[in-house]
């Protein structure tokens, strides 16, 4: 059974989740959203639209590539294309999980990766 190991401003935890669980149902149903603050009642409930639920994932996920919609949202404000995809960002309601996953939301109301952080190891290159 694939375990989330997620880091978040709200706090840590290690969740079981099953393979072909959506990232964001897994996070929610374990009462570790992947949004923050206001996000977690403003949000598009999984339409991909709002951006609120990105996070750094590290590990497989179907889809492994980025959804037309990830591509769409990850690549304007507050998020940015080129800083998301050296982080690894994926939008949690766009992926499902595939196996063990190291998941990481940064704070603020979207979560995007601020200017100046340095990339991550594990992103996709
Ligand atoms: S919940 Fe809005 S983009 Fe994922």
């Amino acid at each position: 059974m694939p375990v989330v190991r997620l880091s978040s401003p709200a706090g840590d935890a290690v969740i079981e989740a099953a393979e072909g669980d959506l990232l964001r149902d897994v996070l929610r149903r374990a009462g570790a959203s992947p949004h923050n603050g206001r996000a977690r009642m403003l949000n598009c409930k999984g339409l991909g639209s709002c951006g609120t639920c990105a996070v750094s994932v590290a590990g497989p996920v179907e889809p492994a590539a980025l959804t037309r919609m990830e591509r769409w949202r990850l690549g304007f404000p507050p998020h940015d294309a080129q800083r998301s995809r050296a982080a690894g960002m994926r939008l949690a309601c766009q992926v499902r999980i595939g196996g063990d996953l190291d998941v990481r939301k940064r704070p603020g109301f979207w979560g995007a990766v601020p200017d100046g952080e340095a990339p991550c190891a594990t992103a996709e290159p």
